[in-house]
């Protein structure tokens, strides 16, 4: 932990609307250094939740190698052929990590293949929700210094928390906050220093447990306190559901479902989930969408067309 590492509350963490700009995009990154939380599987049940209000969306993935919200969204373009249905769909792009070998020379050409890919985005729709890795890569680095909005979601467990902060065992009590933590901290500052709006830091809880367990009530109380020590708001979050692993293959989110469609059948169990995926929108406090110019659809139906950032 370097000794320049001083959380401060989050001055943005009031539950106020963030402000649209005129004409730009809002950035949501959804980060988390540690693998397999959710953050494929939130982005496009969020991205779907917007378009369906109305808004429109662009999707990138920042985790080309991986490719999960690539192949979500390609998945989803094929069930709406074959199924010959309308899906509102991203308008997407991936951004692969440079190939070259000099690092500076990676780096510089990371950042311009992601201001290639995020900018038209910005550009073209209402919110740009960027996927990145599970793990501290350059490219994942850079984006959170694009982020209005950085969500990061949170397996229920010790496990996963331990890359927001160390906790006492006996105690419960935080000891320090750990390298995610320090991470989005000095994004904080880079983007800073760049003139940009403070992020709205929000974790939110996902695959949690039915049952009243003392591990979720332990991670919440362990949650509420980091939450005020380093600065981020907590969100509503997701219940541990199966309908979440099987909708992939046709790439459909809960929030496509429809009672007595011809797709997968909604259970009273799905649209108990569902509202939690538009809870959780609606506790991210995100800028109203700006109208859509008359004559142009809020969301497209086809697949998506950026430009393929390199
Ligand atoms: N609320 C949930 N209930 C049940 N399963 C879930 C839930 N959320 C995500 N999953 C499952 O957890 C696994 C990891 O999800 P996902 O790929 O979205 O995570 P990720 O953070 O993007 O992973 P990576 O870090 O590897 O990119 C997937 O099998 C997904 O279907
Ligand atoms: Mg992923």
């Amino acid at each position: 932990m370097s000794e320049a590492f001083q959380p401060a509350p989050n001055p943005s963490i009031a539950q106020t609307q963030a402000p649209r700009i005129e004409g730009r995009g809002h950035v949501l990154v959804i980060g988390n250094e540690k693998g397999g939380s959710g953050k494929s599987t939130t982005a496009l049940h969020i991205a779907v939740s917007l378009m369906r209000d109305g808004a429109r969306v662009a999707t990138l993935d920042l985790d080309a190698r991986q490719g999960t919200l690539s192949r979500y969204i390609e998945n989803r373009a094929a069930y709406a052929r074959k199924k010959g249905v309308d899906l509102p769909m991203p308008l997407h792009a991936a951004v692969m990590i440079s190939t070259l070998n000099d690092r500076r020379e990676a780096e510089a050409d990371e950042r311009g293949r992601l201001a290639a890919a995020l900018e038209p985005a910005v550009g073209a729709a209402d919110f740009v929700i960027v996927d990145t890795p599970g793990s501290d890569t350059h490219l994942s680095r850079l984006a959170h210094t694009w982020a209005d909005t950085l969500l990061t979601p949170l397996n229920d467990s010790f496990i996963d928390l331990d890359l927001l902060a160390r906790v006492d065992p006996d105690t419960l009590k935080i000891v320090r906050p750990s390298i995610y933590a320090e991470a989005v901290w000095k994004q904080r500052q880079i983007r800073a220093v760049e003139g940009g709006r403070p992020v709205d830091w929000i974790v939110m809880r996902n695959r949690l447990s039915s049952l009243a367990a003392r591990n979720k009530r332990d991670m919440g109380n362990v949650i509420e306190a980091l939450a005020k020590r380093i600065g981020f708001r907590v969100a509503a979050g997701l219940s541990e559901r199966v309908i979440y692993k099987e909708l992939f293959l046709s790439g459909l989110t809960l929030l496509d479902l429809k009672r007595g469609g011809s797709g997968p059948s909604l259970t009273l169990s799905h649209v108990a989930a569902r509202q939690e995926v538009r809870d959780l929108v609606a506790s991210l406090n995100l800028p109203v969408a700006a109208p859509a110019p008359a004559g142009v659809p809020a969301t497209e139906t086809t697949m998506p067309a950026l430009p393929p950032a390199g």
